[in-house]
């Protein structure tokens, strides 16, 4: 099984010798990917609908790891027990406000989980502001790309997140201190989306819109900043 550079990435960051729970699977091919490669030793694959459930089960069965692939309907975090041991959870493919309510709502369930692993498609600040005001530090994090579009993958772990200043930590810390090689490339279409944002409300020409202007016109300059320094190779550390 081949995956996608999203799925690998986070592949990627799962410990040998796991124990994984996949909360919203749907096509099973992450948790087939980890039996395979031995990556993990088991994994809970959980669904909240059936249809996606049933596509994870085709693709388990496919794959003959209905032995090690726990296939489980329900919501969220509930589908797992302190029986099942689970060291990693991985929450991909779901909104960051979505995560978020997963994880708000599953928290007695993550006592002896070592490890989550999370991959929002949208709201990806609300979900690190999350994290660090509930307990949880940004161990790790990186990007994908696939075509045009870039994904950030987050690495968080029980503890405190020491990066105090609400733009960078709502950007990805990590990825301002360790500069993958898909950081300059994602700032750029990061500013190049904003400034769509920047000239639709330009136009609107609403005396509502002017702080929303302001705001924006603020963030893209922020981003500016960090553009450059990430491009010569200095920290902006000093943005406030
Ligand atoms: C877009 S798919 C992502 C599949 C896979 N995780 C990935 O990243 O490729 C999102 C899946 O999450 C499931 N889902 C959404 N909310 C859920 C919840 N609260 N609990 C379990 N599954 C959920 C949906 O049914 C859907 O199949």
């Amino acid at each position: 099984m081949k995956l996608t550079p999203r799925l690998q990435a986070m592949a990627d960051l799962i410990p040998l010798g796991s124990i994984v729970a996949d909360i919203g699977t749907d096509h099973a091919c992450l948790p087939v990917y980890l039996i395979l490669n031995k990556i993990s030793r088991r994994v809970v694959a959980s669904e909240l609908n059936h249809a996606p459930l049933q596509q994870a089960k085709e693709t388990v069965a496919a794959f003959d790891c209905l032995q090690k692939i726990d296939l489980r309907l329900g919501n969220g975090l509930h589908v797992i027990t302190a029986v099942d041991k689970i060291d990693t959870v991985v929450i991909a493919g779901m909104g960051g406000q979505s995560i978020a309510t997963i994880l708000r709502d599953g928290r007695h369930k993550l006592k002896d989980v070592r490890q989550l692993i999370l991959q929002p498609m949208s709201e990806e600040s609300y979900l690190r502001l999350f994290l660090a005001q509930n307990g949880f530090a940004l161990a790790e994090e990186v990007l994908a790309r696939e075509g045009r579009r870039f994904y950030e993958i987050i690495l968080a772990k029980a503890g405190q997140e020491q990066e105090k200043d609400l733009f960078r930590l709502s950007l990805g810390p990590r990825l301002l201190e360790q500069k993958p090689p898909l950081l300059p490339a994602f700032l750029e279409d990061k500013i190049r989306k904003l400034k769509v944002v920047y000239h639709s409300l330009q136009r609107a020409e609403k005396d509502d819109v002017s702080r929303k202007l302001q705001d924006v016109a603020r963030e893209l300059y922020c981003l500016e900043e960090v553009l450059t320094g990430v491009t010569a190779g200095t920290d902006a550390d000093s943005l406030s």
